[in-house]
């Protein structure tokens, strides 16, 4: 089958609990995807350990909850290979060779690492500067034709494009040449208070995020309590500018009922935003109704889900070391064999 030759590759962090922001421009897709193409879909703890602080370490149980809801959003091991991070250790060690390749300024200049940098200020950890040199190694390992991510990692892929340039004209052809894989809408959803600003899962204010396991009771109050605006009367109509809040939950509904913007533009002519607020409430209620049931099932099972992570952990590194091995003997290194 011809559609199983292409290679997508993407991951999230395990950190906190994901958002509804994570579903929409992440995680709804890969259940489509991975009838398409041969995915590979990661939970990136490793990455989670740049933002890991004495309150706030890493747990086992975050990476199983991850793993629960990455199946109970329909991502099936038997299509796709879903695999932890940690347990492949070709990712640290191809991380530590393209560090090796990769500007200081380069990474400085990284939108997320200035923003990061800006919110801590004191002790800034070196692997959030190294950050995208991992996401480059998990990218490159698994020779990905197509990553998918949301709207804020694309100056990431960038970067890892620019090593995997550079690398394969240093050494020869070593690493497939990634390209972006993007759903324009929803790529980036906002805070629900703060619609120019991205929803996101370390946000201290809680009203701002949807977590995909939030009490339901807790989410429609948050999406009353939603910013809108102050227009007399009631306008909804998409305009990120000048109306990011109703754009927002324009984004949302259209998404997860897949009606075009078009479509809900002209259906909430003349009605209000509380009338707006509730068929968005309505929609994300009805999503993660199931998600949530499927979710606590999965998550019940404890050695289903460590068996899976093995399982896939075995799958994705048969190829990360065929990888790994090629770039260690194109480096000059003597190649490794199995003790
Ligand atoms: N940094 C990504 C995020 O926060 C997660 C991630 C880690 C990733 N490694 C990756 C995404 C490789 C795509 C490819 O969303």
């Amino acid at each position: 089958m011809k559609k199983k030759k292409i290679t997508v590759f993407s991951a999230i962090q395990p950190s906190g609990h994901l958002t509804i922001g994570n579903y929409i421009s992440v995680l709804k897709h890969w259940k489509v995807i991975q009838n398409q193409y041969k995915c590979i879909f990661c939970i990136a703890d490793l990455h989670s350990l740049t933002s890991i602080t004495k309150k706030n370490f890493l747990q086992k149980k975050s990476v199983l909850d991850t793993l629960a809801l990455y199946l109970a959003c329909g991502v099936d091991p038997n299509k796709s290979i879903i695999f932890i991070q940690s347990l492949v250790h070709e990712h640290a060690e191809l991380n530590w060779i393209l560090n090796c390749h990769t500007y200081y300024q380069e990474l400085t200049r990284m939108t997320q690492f200035k923003s990061k940098t800006e919110q801590i200020k004191k002790k800034i950890n070196a692997g959030l500067l190294n950050y995208p040199t991992l996401m480059a190694a998990d990218i490159l390992l698994y020779q990905t034709d197509k990553v998918h991510v949301g709207q804020d990692q694309k100056q990431h892929i960038e970067l890892t494009r620019n090593l995997a340039i550079r690398f394969n004209s240093h050494y020869g052809n070593i690493f497939n040449l990634p390209e972006l894989l993007i759903f324009e809408l929803g790529s980036k959803i906002m805070s629900l208070l703060e619609p120019n600003k991205k929803m996101s899962k370390s946000d201290l204010n809680q009203k701002n995020i949807i977590y995909l396991l939030d009490n339901l009771n807790n989410i429609s109050k948050k999406i009353r309590s939603s910013m809108t605006d102050s227009d007399n009367p009631p306008r909804i109509f998409y305009d990120t500018i000048n109306k990011p809040g109703i754009s927002n939950l324009l984004i949302i509904l259209s998404t997860l009922s897949e009606k075009s913007i078009f479509e809900l533009e002209n259906y909430f002519l003349g009605k209000s935003y509380l009338e707006l607020k509730k068929e968005v409430f309505d929609v994300i209620n009805k999503h993660l109704i199931k998600i949530q049931k499927k979710f606590f099932i999965y998550r019940k099972n404890q050695s289903f889900l460590i068996n899976i992570a093995y399982e896939g952990a075995k799958k994705a590194s048969i190829i990360a070391k065929k990888t790994l091995h090629k770039v260690y003997k194109n480096l000059g290194f003597l190649e490794k064999i199995n003790f």
